[in-house]
């Protein structure tokens, strides 16, 4: 595990070493099979890099917890939240295919501390006005996403431009 764990924790110090644990944070997927990436046991090895990170004093810890790229279990996996927030207790950001109504409910839970969006934010400029306001979201068009011209990347309205 010490041998799995040295890249990453290597990295955080050496990041640490510059902005200093409150301006640092890490984002993981212990779940995603992205390229085929896949951990066979992510209780072990994200509650034990948890710890390390609490040891260290990082700020925050973003945990990509469902991903469109990829994801090895159905839904959140909660037993590896479970250990990441047992060894880690400064701010964790939940991710991925949260709905503003979810991302709520579970920082009432204790799930999380925040919540980060993708997909909404790309279509939605002022996500966080529309959130607050319960109003509606542009739909993201995935077709947009990885390059091209303006489109999907300065061309989704905000609620003013709606009107
Ligand atoms: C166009 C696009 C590019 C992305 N690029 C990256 C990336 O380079 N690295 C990364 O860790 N996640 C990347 N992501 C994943 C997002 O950061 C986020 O985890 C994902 O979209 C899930 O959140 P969502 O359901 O709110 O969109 C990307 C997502 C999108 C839509």
């Amino acid at each position: 595990m010490a041998n799995r764990l040295r890249f990453p924790l290597e990295v955080v110090e050496a990041v640490v070493g510059v902005w200093g644990t409150e301006r640092t944070g890490i984002r993981v997927s212990p779940t995603g099979s992205f390229n085929d990436m896949v951990d066979a046991d992510p209780v072990a090895t994200y509650g034990a890099l948890a710890e390390e990170l609490q040891g260290i004093g990082i700020a925050f810890m973003e945990v990509v917890e469902d991903s469109f790229q990829g994801n090895h279990v159905e839904g959140r996996p909660e037993p590896v939240i479970d250990a990441i927030r047992a060894g880690f207790h400064r701010s964790y950001l939940g991710n991925g295919a949260y709905t503003a109504e979810e991302a709520r409910q579970r920082i009432k839970a204790g799930r999380c501390e925040l919540v980060s969006f993708g997909r909404p934010f790309i279509s939605n400029p002022d996500l966080p006005e529309r959130i607050r306001r319960g109003a509606p979201l542009n739909e993201w068009d995935s077709a947009t996403f990885y390059g091209g011209d303006e489109r999907g990347y300065t061309d989704y309205p905000t609620l003013d431009e709606i009107g």
